[in-house]
């Protein structure tokens, strides 16, 4: 695993000049900070040697290099996500280049299920802290101490500085955002009633079927993570509507502009 990791991140070093500390994996269909990167370098996974390679509609799948305003930047437009039937470990592989890179942040976006009673469609919510349902953990199995410590810490996965930040920049925008705790859990369905009221029940504002194994991994890595998610739908008692991979790309899309001009200005 060392050695795939070091090969990629060569494979990419190879390709590019800057070394950004910023990483950014954007959620399915929300590509849109992409067209705020400039002096591009794509790269697509299917060209990256180690890469597992994206399937899902809404996805182009690959790696930006570039400036964010006047920051050095490295996105991933796609992610991979494990009902596609990738492994944890090939989910989170990209984490695990991004850190032999050099990046010390991750920010991350997701569409997300709000279960949190006040939500409501197209809110923007700061991840504050998550629940992990996935039922394969991202670092079972052996531990290279090259990438971290064996039972890493937990307590700050989300930092609460970037949270801080992402709060002021939303208010000085007058941009509305809510705050609070993402389950994940593996898809592919969307949830029954019932599901959503366990996922409220044991604490979390929304779901989603992502970001939990990146974010463990980038917090093995000792990296310092945000996270943003767009609620496109309600699993909310008496709101419960039928809910669709389209219903999520529209509502996402239309959010967007509002979460790259957050995510824009919180690395500045
Ligand atoms: N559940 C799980 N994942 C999701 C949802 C949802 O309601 N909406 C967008 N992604």
């Amino acid at each position: 695993m060392l050695l795939k990791i070091q090969e990629t991140a060569d494979f990419l070093l190879s390709k590019i000049s800057s070394r950004p500390k910023t990483g950014i994996i954007l959620g399915t269909g929300l590509g849109n900070l992409v067209t705020q990167i400039t002096d591009k370098t794509e790269i697509p996974y299917e060209t990256i040697p180690n890469f597992p390679v994206s399937t899902v509609e809404g996805h182009s799948g690959k790696l930006i290099f570039g400036k964010l305003g006047n920051v050095d930047v490295l996105a991933m437009q796609g992610r991979f996500h494990y009902y596609e039937g990738y492994d944890m470990k090939a989910v989170t592989f990209p984490v695990r280049v991004m850190k032999a890179l050099g990046i010390e942040t991750l920010l991350v976006s997701n569409a997300s299920g709000g279960v949190h009673p006040d939500f409501e469609i197209g809110d923007l919510m700061i991840i504050t802290d998550h629940i992990n349902l996935f039922h394969e953990h991202p670092l079972r199995g052996k531990n290279f101490p090259e990438l971290g410590t064996r039972f890493p810490d937990m307590s700050e996965a989300y930092s609460k500085e970037l949270i801080a930040k992402a709060r002021q920049i939303a208010a000085k925008h007058n941009i509305k955002v809510v705050e609070g705790i993402y389950v994940g859990t593996t898809g592919p369905t969307f949830e029954t009633p019932a599901e959503y009221r366990y996922f409220r029940t044991i604490g979390a504002d929304a779901v989603g079927m992502s970001t939990v194994p990146e974010v463990i991994v980038a917090n093995h890595a000792g990296m310092r993570c945000f996270g943003i998610s767009i609620i496109t739908d309600l699993g909310v008692p008496g709101k419960i509507v039928e809910v669709s991979h389209e219903v999520v790309q529209e509502i996402g899309n239309s959010v967007q502009p509002l979460m790259t001009l957050i995510m824009k200005e919180l690395i500045m």
